[in-house]
């Protein structure tokens, strides 16, 4: 399966190294979103959206440059974060932004992410050194599985 990973990791590369584990993992190409357009995810079957949790939400680049595209006739997309808590519920703008777009989302993984944001920051940060190898492996699992899910389950119903 073609798989693209489109991120933003503007904080501490937290996400940037989550993005490239599983891209590595997957075989998948690597771009930012000001990549994203409708002509290079024809190359794509599966499409990944990732960035660091700022405000409660993805950054507003890639959620900018999802809200730019003409509408996708379902394409199998993915998300990906890191944050302070590490909260799956940050995902729903990005994910609103893609259903609206037509995309379907068929896997969603976050893990916490070293930061020193505001008070965070007053005492050398909070969650140092995450994600850590064991985040970067479970995620790569859970993607690759997901992945191959999606592969079954097309040919089951051949
Ligand atoms: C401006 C800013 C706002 C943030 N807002 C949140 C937030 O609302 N919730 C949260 O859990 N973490 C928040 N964080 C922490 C980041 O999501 C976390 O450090 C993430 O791993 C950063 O990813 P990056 O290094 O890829 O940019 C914020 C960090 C920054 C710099």
């Amino acid at each position: 399966m073609k798989t693209a990973i489109f991120y933003v990791s503007v904080h501490h590369g937290n996400t940037a190294r989550l993005a490239k584990a599983v891209g590595e993992a997957m075989g998948a190409d690597i771009y930012s979103p000001e990549q994203l357009t409708h002509e290079l995810l024809k190359n794509y079957d599966l499409v990944g959206f990732f960035s660091g949790i700022y405000k409660f939400r993805h950054h507003d680049d890639l959620i900018g440059a999802v809200e730019k595209l003409p509408r996708q006739n379902g394409k199998m997309a993915f998300i990906g974060s890191t944050s302070g808590s590490g909260r799956k519920a940050y995902h729903k703008k990005l994910a609103d932004a893609l259903a609206r777009r037509g995309f379907r989302i068929i896997g969603e993984y976050t893990c916490r992410g070293f930061i020193t944001f505001g008070p965070f920051g007053l005492f050398g940060g909070v969650n140092k050194g995450r994600p850590d190898e064991k985040d970067l492996a479970e995620a790569a699992a859970f993607f690759n599985n997901m992945a191959a899910n999606q592969v079954k389950s097309q040919v089951d119903s051949k």
